[in-house]
């Protein structure tokens, strides 16, 4: 009744920003990421029938209350699809800057969906996995598959789930994370995204640029053209922290190092480096480009940022077993 699961993180190029069903952790609309090589999560978990209570552990540490809560949760959603009634002891190092932007929760609860499931003795199809998983965090639905992977919004929890777009990319698509800020974001991207959906009157042409995004950016994978993905995936961002901008009241997760490093890469973008940047719910930039650039683009923000800040980062893996 134990298994170990490791889970890499990702990072969306056309986001999801808001949900339609918060029971059922249904998304607005659908949306698009590259899981990434560098950052990822180890998790195992065991059933022992003496347990009174689930034990949990992330980084050498007892789980505070609210975060042993909330996997305490999504290990009763497991405990009641596969019938084990036994608490569990879990632990969790994470290779992740945790909470800052970074997708913490993407590979968490992807590795926690499949540690828990494959401890109970079942090994459902990944598909099935990524429903699961979609239950604890919504990014860690796509954290299940490698590379380039599409969340279908669904209109229910057998229809919302991940599939793979492309698991090898292999034509030069990488990203550097600018780790400007890893403390602990102030608004989560739960009640971020639920204030815009309430709030932002701009929501309904989201899902339009959405659509329509999702679109460009199948055609631009399907051509391996990093420059349009790139394109796309900042013009993606942007529009979705204007809607935080635009909200009531109004809020953003950059700082002025963020808006900084926007400057940076727009700055060498117009010196003919082609790069692009997308940001999440936290300060942290992360930079898009074709890996033949990477020395120019690297050098330029190791000086502005220091090399120790900046995170190298490759297409990485689905979900394995350990
Ligand atoms: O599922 P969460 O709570 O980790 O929210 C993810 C939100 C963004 O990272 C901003 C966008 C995305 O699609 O990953």
């Amino acid at each position: 009744m134990k298994a170990t699961a490791r889970a890499h993180t990702n990072i969306a190029l056309v986001k999801y920003w808001g949900k339609k069903d918060l029971k059922l952790m249904l998304p607005q609309t659908d949306s698009l990421s590259l899981t990434l090589d560098r950052f990822y999560t180890t998790t195992k978990v065991e059933f022992d029938p003496t347990l009174k209570s689930d034990q949990i552990q992330i980084d050498g540490q007892i789980a505070k209350p609210k975060v042993a809560k909330r996997v305490s949760d999504f290990l009763t959603l497991v405990r009641e699809r596969y019938q084990v009634s036994d608490f569990a002891h879990v632990t969790s190092i994470n290779n992740v800057p945790m909470a800052a932007g970074l997708a913490s929760s993407a590979s968490a609860f992807a590795a926690l969906a499949a540690a828990a499931t494959w401890a109970s003795g079942h090994h459902p199809t990944r598909q099935d996995l990524s429903r699961l998983a979609r239950m604890g965090s919504g990014s860690a639905t796509r954290s299940i598959f490698g590379g380039l992977v599409q969340w279908h919004a669904g209109v229910d929890d057998a229809t919302s789930f991940a599939e793979p777009i492309e698991e090898s990319v292999d034509f030069g698509l990488e990203m550097i994370a600018i780790l400007i800020d890893t403390r602990e974001k102030k608004v989560s991207s739960r009640g971020g995204m639920q204030h815009v959906v309430e709030t932002s009157p701009y929501y309904p042409a989201w899902r339009e640029v959405v659509k329509a995004d999702m679109a460009k950016i199948k055609m631009a994978i399907a051509k391996h053209d990093v420059n349009e993905i790139g394109h796309i995936a900042q013009t993606n961002a942007l529009r979705m922290h204007a809607l935080n901008l635009a909200a009531d009241p109004g809020f953003t997760y950059f700082n002025s190092q963020t808006l900084a490093a926007m400057a940076t890469i727009d700055n060498l973008h117009e010196c003919g480096v082609n790069c692009y940047y997308t940001m999440d719910a936290g300060p942290n930039v992360k930079v898009i480009y074709d890996q033949a650039d990477r020395e120019t683009i690297f050098n330029t923000l190791a000086a502005q940022f220091g090399a120790d800040h900046l995170a190298v980062a490759k297409p990485g893996p689905g979900v394995e077993e350990l």
